[in-house]
């Protein structure tokens, strides 16, 4: 049986280095907006079984690629959980704001009902995608989703969530252990479908109170794991602590991931010397790095990359999403570098 490269490198058998973008497929291929006009309800759109298929293959069409990820979005959680959610062309996503104390925290969601077409798009990807391309499910982590839940849109500091968190404490812890069963849901529908690797997204760690990183990162990320592996679901978990300094040292140690996502800002050579050997890591070039047109430097940094990750389990990508305005030639470019450098190693 052929196994995907990230598979391979996830469960620590020799293996190229595999190469996957986070946001390789919305934003940045223009035929991605031809799909996404059949459905201008940006909800409606990640329940659509036939648009996630078409969003999630796109990018295979442009680019040799060892995994593509499932298309939908870390806010179908709160929404599944009856929470407003809106997304304004330009502005993003809007939310009604939770209140801190107020009593409606939804139990007993069947996020295994709410997200059927997701399930069942997994299962075709899987039938239909070439076995040699991984597939990856994700979900948001319960403080990212928390922020947005309780700030309503995206912030610059999340001053209310953080607020909430200080004042109302017991409040918070419960929000968040509600998501971990969400999102331990989520993530089980969708390796069930079919989905070979899972991938948190913490994209706000960074706006966590250091003394409350462990209740709100680590922890809640090793409940997790444990309700996962419990439910005998195996699939290797990435997680993603964006931009949480040194923090992700004590994430790599104690939060059971099997491999940390860096993001640009992270030195790879401090991260070899600081992290937890036995983690594999994810990253981290600068996705801004591919929106100028023949920069001088991008072929240099992607060599440095390689050469500092070479006899480590590594998986190539960059340290947070494509923007909307990076060139499709340089990232067939940074693909063509890396698949080159396989052959010569
Ligand atoms: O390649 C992919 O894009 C995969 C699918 C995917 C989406 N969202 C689709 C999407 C993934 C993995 C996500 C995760 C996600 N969503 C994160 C975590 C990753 C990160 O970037 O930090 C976050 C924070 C969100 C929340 C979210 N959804 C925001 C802030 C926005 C608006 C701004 C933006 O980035 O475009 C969205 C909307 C969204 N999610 C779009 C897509 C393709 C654009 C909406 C559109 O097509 O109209």
């Amino acid at each position: 049986m052929i196994e995907n490269l990230i598979s391979r490198t996830l469960k620590g058998k020799k293996s190229d280095i595999p190469i996957w973008f986070l946001r390789q497929a919305g934003r940045h291929i223009p035929e991605y907006f031809e799909i996404r006009k059949k459905e201008p309800d940006f909800i409606k759109f990640c329940l659509n079984e036939n648009l996630i298929i078409k969003s999630t293959s796109l990018p295979l069409k442009y680019y040799n690629l060892d995994a593509a990820i499932i298309f939908s979005d870390i806010l179908m959680i709160p929404w599944a959980m009856d929470r407003e959610v809106k997304f304004t062309k330009n502005f993003g996503p809007s939310l009604n704001p939770m209140i801190p104390n107020e009593t409606k925290i939804l139990k007993n969601v069947c996020i295994d009902s709410k997200l059927r077409p997701l399930k069942k798009s997994i299962y075709y990807l899987r039938k239909n995608l070439p076995k040699k391309i991984g597939l990856i499910g994700f979900a948001g982590a319960p403080w990212t989703l928390a922020c947005y839940m309780i700030e309503g849109t995206g912030s610059k500091d999340f001053i209310n969530t953080r607020k909430s968190l200080w004042s109302s404490y017991r409040w918070f812890m419960e929000l968040i252990d509600t998501l971990i069963i969400y999102i331990a849901d989520k993530l089980e529908l969708q390796a069930k479908a079919g989905a070979d690797v899972l991938m948190l997204f913490d994209s706000w760690s960074h706006m966590i109170p250091n003394n409350f990183f462990n209740d709100c990162a680590i922890k809640p990320t090793a409940r997790i794991i444990d309700i996962l592996r419990s439910r005998n679901i195996h699939a290797p978990i990435i997680g993603f602590p964006f931009k949480a300094g040194a923090s992700i040292v004590k994430y790599s140690f104690e939060s059971n991931v099997d491999c940390i996502a860096l993001d640009w800002s992270v030195d790879l050579h401090w991260a070899i010397m600081n992290i937890n050997k036995n983690v594999a890591i994810q990253g981290n070039l600068d996705p801004v790095s591919l929106i100028p047109p023949n920069s001088d430097y991008l072929t240099e940094n992607v060599l440095s990359i390689l050469d500092t990750m070479r006899d480590k389990r590594f998986i190539f990508n960059v340290g947070h999403g494509l923007t909307p305005d990076c060139k499709i030639d340089n990232v067939k470019e940074v693909i063509s570098i890396v698949k080159n450098y396989n052959r010569k190693i």
